[in-house]
């Protein structure tokens, strides 16, 4: 079983943006969790600031990996090019944030991924992650 975590723009500064919403911990501390948590998966991880690299990384594992974790960050709620993507490519995608979106601004409460997800976890902290993980075993 082969999944990738992609997260999106600002995402690299899990554990000192925010802490109040996101948290204090590394997505990097985290992963290592995930990935000793569950030996069965093949778990690998990309992150960007960039919608161009978000895409080219979707569409160049999007035809051969079983499952897609995506937190498109501030993307989710404007990129249409990071939708497309998603419903272009034919694996499942589970859209994920780590904050509850629907609590927060009204331009939170839109996005472009949710159209074409598998499935959507959204407001559970890191484990969010996790949970949608879960969703793919
Ligand atoms: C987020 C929610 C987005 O609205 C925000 O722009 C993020 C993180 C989350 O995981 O809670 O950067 O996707």
């Amino acid at each position: 079983m082969k999944i990738i975590i992609i997260n999106g723009p600002n995402l690299n500064l899990l554990g000192k943006r925010e802490p109040e919403i996101y948290g204090n911990e590394t997505f990097e501390d985290y992963f290592f969790l995930l990935k000793n948590k569950f030996t069965t998966v093949e778990l690998h991880y990309f992150q960007s600031n960039i919608e161009g690299e978000i895409i080219n990384k979707l569409q160049e594992i999007g035809f051969s990996y079983d499952g897609i974790i995506l937190n498109a960050a501030a993307y989710t709620h404007t990129s249409i090019g990071i939708g497309d993507a998603v419903k272009a490519i034919s694996t499942p995608v589970v859209e994920v944030h780590i904050s509850n979106t629907f609590s927060r601004e009204s331009f939170r409460h839109q996005s472009y991924i949710s159209p074409n997800a598998k499935g959507i976890i959204i407001g559970f902290g890191m484990k969010s992650y996790e949970l949608a993980l879960k969703s793919f075993l």
